[in-house]
Formats: structure tokens, sequence, C-alpha cells
């Protein structure tokens, strides 16, 4: 996610300086004028930092080597999808340090992002983000303003539930039009041109139909945002039935061992559940995203 956000931001014409903790996977970033540095606090000096790692833990160790040395950043903007709590901490870190902070997750996976179709959701000072808005645009299709500290984190885990719980009803009902006798790739073309198809239904088509499921997001990454959801609903007393029924079935998924590709597998275990050897179909299905 962050090698293609900072793609963008490097084509766009930004002054881009990029740290990765396996430095060689942002190497290719320098074909697009981005400088890579060895050190996350080469970092430091520039006037925003946008942070892009995997979980709570990540993020704060990360910040935390970045503000280790003398100079600071005039801004954050944290895009990683993680809790309200660990959010609300690096607010008050950055606060003390009078560093500018803005929560900025995102919808959408690098190959969304390639497309231009990268999104933001974002919360903090409203002065802080009509400074950041140009870059978050430079990156995508655009950002949703949703107000001060914390809210955009909980809105990013809201859509991840909903990610989560859509991916399965999709890998059930393709499932089911199987076991009747149609092809997968005709159900989803019904499905992708009806009121129901979505953006989502139609980039996950592919993997759906001929089975590549070459990884865009991970299962753990998955069932991290849907116990973030679930731990959100429990706190406020909001019943998530659907959330829980499938964060199990992606326990299940972990559990077999079936956690080093795209969290689309879960049609393989509904294929597994309902006596269908799934085989790909090699059939040419768009994914909506390229022109
Ligand atoms: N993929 C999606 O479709 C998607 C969509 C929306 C939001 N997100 C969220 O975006 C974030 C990144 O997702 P991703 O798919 O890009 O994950 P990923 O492919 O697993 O990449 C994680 C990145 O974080 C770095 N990282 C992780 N832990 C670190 C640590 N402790 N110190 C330093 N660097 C660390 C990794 O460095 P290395 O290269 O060295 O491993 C890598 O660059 C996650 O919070 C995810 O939930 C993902």
């Amino acid at each position: 996610m962050g090698y293609e956000m900072a793609a963008r931001l490097a084509k766009g014409g930004c002054d881009v300086a990029v740290w990765n903790r396996t430095k060689a996977k942002a190497d290719p970033l320098a074909r697009h004028g981005a400088r890579v540095v060895n050190e996350l606090k080469d970092l430091a000096s520039r006037d925003i930092v946008f942070c892009m790692v995997s979980t709570w833990d990540d993020v704060k160790e990360v910040v935390g080597k970045l503000l280790s040395g003398s100079s600071k950043p005039k801004m954050v903007v944290e895009c990683s999808s993680i809790s309200l709590e660990g959010s609300a901490e690096l607010r008050e870190l950055l606060k003390h340090k009078g560093i500018e902070y803005l929560a900025a997750p995102v919808s959408g996976n690098a190959k969304v992002i390639k497309a231009g179709k990268l999104t933001f959701v974002v919360s903090g000072p409203r002065a802080a983000y009509d400074k950041a808005k140009p870059y978050l645009d430079l990156m995508g299709t655009g950002s949703s303003y949703v107000g001060e500290g914390e809210l955009a984190r909980i809105a990013k885990i809201c859509h991840n539930v909903m990610l989560g719980v859509v991916i399965q009803c999709l890998s059930e009902i393709t499932i089911l039009a199987q076991k009747t006798g149609m092809r997968r790739h005709a159900f989803l073309d019904f499905l992708n041109k009806s009121v129901m198809g979505s953006m989502f239904t139609r980039y996950k088509t592919p993997a759906l139909v001929n089975l590549d499921f070459k990884v865009t997001f991970t299962p753990h990454l998955l069932r991290k945002d849907l116990d973030l959801g679930l731990d959100a609903g429990r706190e406020l007393e909001v019943p998530m039935p659907l959330a829980s029924v499938t964060r199990d079935l992606l326990q299940t998924m972990i559990g077999h061992g079936m956690t080093e590709q795209d969290f689309a597998t879960l049609i393989l275990m509904q294929a597994k559940a309902s006596g269908i050897d799934l085989k790909p179909e090699n059939v040419e299905v768009g994914d909506g995203l390229s022109s």
C-alpha cells in the first residue's frame, strides 16, 4: 500500500523521501524520483510524514524511531488501519512534541491505488486537513473529512467489517450459483451489472473466477479489522452478528493454515464445505479498474 501511495506522490511531482523496513522493496521508487533513505530518522525533517505499516504496535515502533533524533516533522498523517485507542495515544504523543496529526486510513488495495481510485477518511484538526488535502488528492480520488479526534478510525473499521461480510457473502452466493450448474463468471457478470454490483465486487471477480489469490490483503489483517469492529461493538453495546460469524469463518480459515494468500480464499473454504472441488474457469474477466 505504502509503495503505491509513495509512487503516486512522486509521479505527481512531490518531493518524496521514503523509508521501508525492507529497503529493497522501496528501492524501485527511485525511478519515479523518490529518494529512498536508510533510516527512519532521515524522514524527521520532512514537512509531512505519511505512515503506512500494519498494526498499532508497528506504528508505535516506527513513530518512535522517526522521532528518536533531534528533528521533527510538521505533521504526521497515519494511514494504517489501527484502533481508536492506538490512534488517540499517538495523537497525545505527537501533541506533546508539537506535531500536527491526522488519522487518515484508506479504502482500496494496491491495485486500486495504481488505478488512481484510493480514498481516505480523515479526522483531526480541520486546518491540518486543509494542508494535507492536496497530497491526499494526488494519491487517489479524494478524501472525506469526518471531524475531530479519532472518528476516521471508526469509519475505517466499519468499512472493513463490511469488506469481510461482503466477501463472505460473495463467496457463499457464487458457490450456490455454481452448484446449480452456472459458471462463476456468468453469475458474477450479472451481479456486477446489477444494482448490487460495486467497484469491490468487480475487482474481486477475477480472483473468484480464475482463483488467482495473489495477496492484496492478508487474512490476518482482515481478522485484525473484524476484531477491532467487534471490540468497538462490545464497548458501545452494539450487536454485530454478521461480523461475529464472518470473524469465526476467517479464524477457521487461518486455523487451516490458509494465511499467505488473499482473503478472497474464503471462497475455497466455502467450496470445500459445499462439496465442490473448485477449479479456475480460465475466462478473461475485467476487474473494473483497468480502462
Ligand atoms: N492491502 C489492502 O487492501 C489494504 C487496504 C486498506 C488498508 N490497509 C491497511 O494498510 C496497512 C498496510 O497494509 P498492506 O496491505 O500494505 O500490508 P503489508 O503488505 O503487509 O505491508 C506492511 C508494511 O508495513 C511495514 N511494517 C510492518 N511492520 C513494521 C514494523 N514493525 N516496522 C517497520 N515496518 C513495518 C512492512 O515492511 P516490510 O516491507 O519490511 O515487511 C510493509 O512495508 C494495514 O494497516 C492494512 O490493514 C490495507
